[in-house]
This record gives C-alpha cells, sequence and structure tokens, in this order.
C-alpha cells in the first residue's frame, strides 16, 4: 500500500457539509465510490456521540424550562429526533454550525408520535418514557431502524408497566401496530430486565426521574451512553445514582429544570476509524474520543498484532503487515465487545492471517455485511449466530450495499483495503450515523468520494 503524503488533520465536519446533510440524504441513489490501496496516515477527530445524543434529546421533553445540547454531530438521526419532538410540541433550534442544539417544550402538544418519522428510526422509542413522565399518555407506532433483528420492546414495556402504566397494543387502520400508554401519576418501582438493553435502561430511567418513590433498574445496561444521560437527567434536578453499574438507582423528583450538557465522543465512529487504520495498514491518530471506551476494541486489535497507544488524549493505532495474525471475536453489551463494531472488525479480520470466529450475541440478524464483503473476495461462511473468517483475503473492489448502518461502514472500510474501486450503495444508511465520513476519511489520505445523482 503506498502511504500517504498530503496535507491531514480534519477534526469536524465543516459548517458546509453539516448544511448539506439535508440535502444529500435525500437522494437514494447517493453512493460513496472509494479507490484503495492507500494507507491512511494522520490524525482524525471525533463526532459527539449519536447514541448518545438520541436519549438526552428525549430528556428535554421532560421539563418546560429551556435546555442546550452541545457537541451534537450533524447526523440524519439527529434531523428525525429534533422533528419527532418538533412534532410533539417543543421548539428545537439546530445550529449545525456550532454543533448545538437548544430546546424548549414549554407544552406538550400531543401524545401521539408521528408515526412515519418514528418508523424509519427505532431509537425514537425513548421518547415515550419522558412524554409518559411528563404529560401521562404516549401513543407509539412500534419502531423501526436498521434490519439487524426483531428488536421488541417488551423491555420497555415491562418497565412502564412496572411503574403503574397501563398499555395496550393496538392495531391502526392499516395493519401497523402501535403502543398506548397512560398512567395518573407513575411510581417508583423494582424493574429487572431480561437483557441489560440499551434503550430500555434509559426510557425506564427518565421515566422513573419524575415518578414517586423509589426506581431500582436491575441487570441495566452499563453503556457509556446510559452513563451520559444519567449526567444530563442530574444537571436537570433528577436523583439517580449508579449508572454505569448494573444497578440503577432513580429518587423520583416533583419537577426537573433546564439544563446544559456537552454531549461525550462517540465510540463507535473511534473505533470504525481505528479499523479504518488498521484495515489499510496505517498510521493514525484518533483525537477527541475516550480510550477507556473502546478498552474491548483496543484489546480485541492488540491480539491481531495492531499496535495501539494513548497519545494527548487520543489514540495512535499502526498496522503493520507482517505483525498481523487471526482472533476471535464475540459482541456481548458494554463493557463487552460492541455489536456495533462487529462488521468493521470483520472487514478487518477477512484480510489477516485466519481463520477467525465471530459470535454475534446482541442480536440475532447481525451478519448481513458476510454477503455483501464475499462479494469483495472476503471468504466468509454465515453460519446463523456465528461466522467463519477464513483470512488472507485481497480484497477486490466491487459494487455492494449497505444493508444498514455499521454494515455500511465496514465496507466503505474494506474498499480501503481492496484493489481497485468499491462502491457502496444505500448510503442513507451511513448517513444516519458517520459525520462526513468522506471528508474525514480523504483528510486522511484515502480516494474516496460521495457521488449524489
Ligand atoms: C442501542 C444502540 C445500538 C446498539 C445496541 C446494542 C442506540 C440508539 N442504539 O440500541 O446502536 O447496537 O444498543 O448495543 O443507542 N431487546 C429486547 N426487548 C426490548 C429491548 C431490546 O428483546 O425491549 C433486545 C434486542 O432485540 C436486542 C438486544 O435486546 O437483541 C439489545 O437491544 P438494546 O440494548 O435495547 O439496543 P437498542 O437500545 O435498540
Amino acid at each position: 500500500m503506498r502511504p500517504f503524503q498530503g496535507s491531514v488533520g480534519a477534526c469536524r465536519a465543516d459548517g458546509n457539509g453539516q448544511q448539506n446533510l439535508k440535502v444529500k440524504n435525500n437522494m437514494s441513489q447517493s453512493r460513496i465510490v472509494v479507490e484503495g490501496g492507500i494507507s491512511l496516515a494522520g490524525k482524525v477527530g471525533i463526532s459527539g456521540s449519536k447514541n448518545a445524543v438520541l436519549p438526552l434529546l428525549a430528556a428535554t421533553v421532560l421539563t418546560d424550562a429551556p435546555c442546550l445540547v452541545s457537541s451534537v454531530p450533524g447526523l440524519k438521526d439527529v434531523e428525525v429526533m429534533s422533528e419527532i419532538l418538533r412534532n410533539l410540541g417543543s421548539e428545537v433550534h439546530f445550529d449545525a454550525e456550532a454543533g448545538e442544539i437548544r430546546t424548549l417544550a414549554t407544552d406538550i402538544a400531543t401524545s401521539e408520535a408521528p408515526a412515519h418519522l418514528v418508523k424509519s428510526m427505532r431509537a425514537s422509542v425513548v421518547c415515550m418514557g419522558p412524554m409518559l413522565a411528563r404529560t401521562g399518555a404516549a401513543s407509539f407506532p412500534l419502531p423501526g431502524g436498521c434490519a439487524i433483528g426483531e428488536r421488541p420492546i417488551d423491555l420497555h414495556i415491562k418497565g412502564f408497566m412496572a411503574l403503574g402504566a397501563d398499555i395496550e397494543v393496538k392495531s391502526d387502520d392499516s395493519g401497523d401496530g402501535f403502543v398506548e400508554a397512560r398512567c395518573k401519576k407513575l411510581k417508583g418501582a423494582e424493574v429487572y430486565l431480561d437483557f441489560a438493553s440499551v434503550g430500555a435502561t434509559q426510557n425506564i430511567m427518565m421515566a422513573a426521574s419524575l415518578a414517586e418513590g423509589f426506581t431500582i433498574i436491575e441487570n441495566a445496561a452499563q453503556e457509556p451512553e446510559v452513563v451520559d444521560l444519567a449526567n444530563f437527567l442530574r444537571k436537570m434536578g433528577a436523583r439517580i445514582k449508579g449508572a454505569g453499574t448494573d444497578v440503577i438507582k432513580i429518587k423520583g423528583v416533583e419537577k426537573l429544570h433546564g439544563a446544559e450538557h456537552h454531549v461525550i465522543p462517540d465510540r463507535i465512529e473511534a473505533g470504525t476509524y481505528m479499523l479504518a487504520a488498521a484495515i489499510s495498514r496505517g498510521n493514525v491518530l484518533i483525537d477527541n474520543m475516550v480510550p477507556d471506551h473502546v478498552v474491548p476494541i483496543t484489546a480485541k486489535l492488540r491480539e491481531t498484532g495492531v499496535r495501539i497507544s494513548e497519545e494527548n488524549g487520543g489514540v495512535r493505532v499502526k498496522a503493520d503487515e507482517a505483525l498481523l495474525r487471526m482472533t476471535d471475536i464475540k459482541t456481548l453489551p458494554y463493557p463487552g465487545f460492541p455489536t456495533d463494531i462487529q462488521p468493521q472488525f470483520m472487514a478487518f479480520l477477512s484480510t489477516v492471517n485466519g481463520p477467525s470466529a465471530v459470535i454475534e450475541t446482541v442480536f440475532e440478524n447481525r451478519f448481513m455485511h458476510v454477503a455483501e464483503l464475499n462479494k469483495m473476495n472476503a471468504n466468509i461462511i454465515d453460519d446463523g449466530r456465528r461466522a467463519i473468517v477464513k483470512g488472507n483475503a485481497k480484497l477486490k473492489g466491487a459494487k455492494v450495499r449497505a444493508t444498514d448502518l455499521r454494515a455500511g461502514a465496514a465496507l466503505v472500510i474494506a474498499g480501503l483495503a481492496a484493489e481497485g474501486t468499491t462502491e457502496v450503495s444505500d448510503i442513507y444508511h451511513i448517513d444516519r450515523g458517520y459525520e462526513d465520513i468522506v471528508g474525514k476519511l480523504r483528510s486522511l489520505g484515502a480516494s474516496i468520494e460521495r457521488i449524489d445523482t
């Protein structure tokens, strides 16, 4: 691979990149085209976390006072969440240049979430807890999102019922399901989650913040995004202990007030650039990230021979072809290996001495990228919840389709290592979760462009 010699250092999407987002996302034929074979080099900055900012925005509905959220990434999902909140009656102003969102939910106009928006983004289900707590009612279509599994919301519902809400699952005129939740005043309760669901933990934590009395969430999710939400809620006056452990205790308060909050850096975006550096046999400094949030990614990359060191608060990733070898990965809730990095890691494993096993335990249908990677000459066998990556593949450019958000990222980084041209279609998935991926990779020397037709 040719080392990149040019200038480096884009740390945020520029204002234009963010302003153009709306236009770009409406173009369903858009593609990302990568010419492979260049080792990435330089420094890249990580944006605010998508998975942290969405529940933070939902939480602003819990108060009638103004809130300010900063370090907001310019992403399609952020636009959708802002629009959902507007539909509910909140004023939402997104200053894309400054990466700031101001909200004011003086009155909540409706308890009915806008179906077309909610169905397009599963994370919107986290509006349900705040709406229920604030207004005593929430009517929500069953949510959509990536097609990576069934993704039910039974644990969210179990939590609301424990807090005293009446729940009905109904069908609308077109036969689509929706959930109707009602309560007079939520009451604190003990909730045991059968699985440490991130969204259910966040939803129940927000609802319980305004409930009467104590709530205990057992087997709670421990993800940094749960901790970030708890920190924001505490700034709003909530009384929460234990976020970041598997037992969260909440003492409900009468009212929450406005607050300001800076979103944590996106650990999944950081992990994606770590893998981009590794697969391209590059030398990249990943800046504005929290190294503690990517411990499992760092550990597994080190097992493959990739060298990783902390540098000025960031992480340097160096990959030397001669040192690389296989490893196995198994996805688990935090602090286990993140399912959201599994596709990108699999793309990398296909290029090193194998075989490696990849076991997916969080979602039941998260190997859709296998068929696409195989079009690029990866040699991977999909065996249900386990994939065997034969390794040593000389990836070749191909026309491939982003089947979901992280699968799309995996294909883009596979394109960096492939001989020839890779064309990734259906990139609206990628727009949901990566701020200016093309600009950032280009700043590291990649030959990559976005084509909007
Ligand atoms: C969040 C992340 C997503 C990540 C996932 C797991 C956001 C916006 N998205 O999604 O990027 O991949 O965590 O780390 O933060 N489950 C149930 N019943 C429920 C809820 C979940 O069975 O009521 C199951 C799901 O089907 C899935 C597993 O639990 O198999 C994990 O889901 P969950 O942790 O809830 O993921 P999300 O919050 O949707």
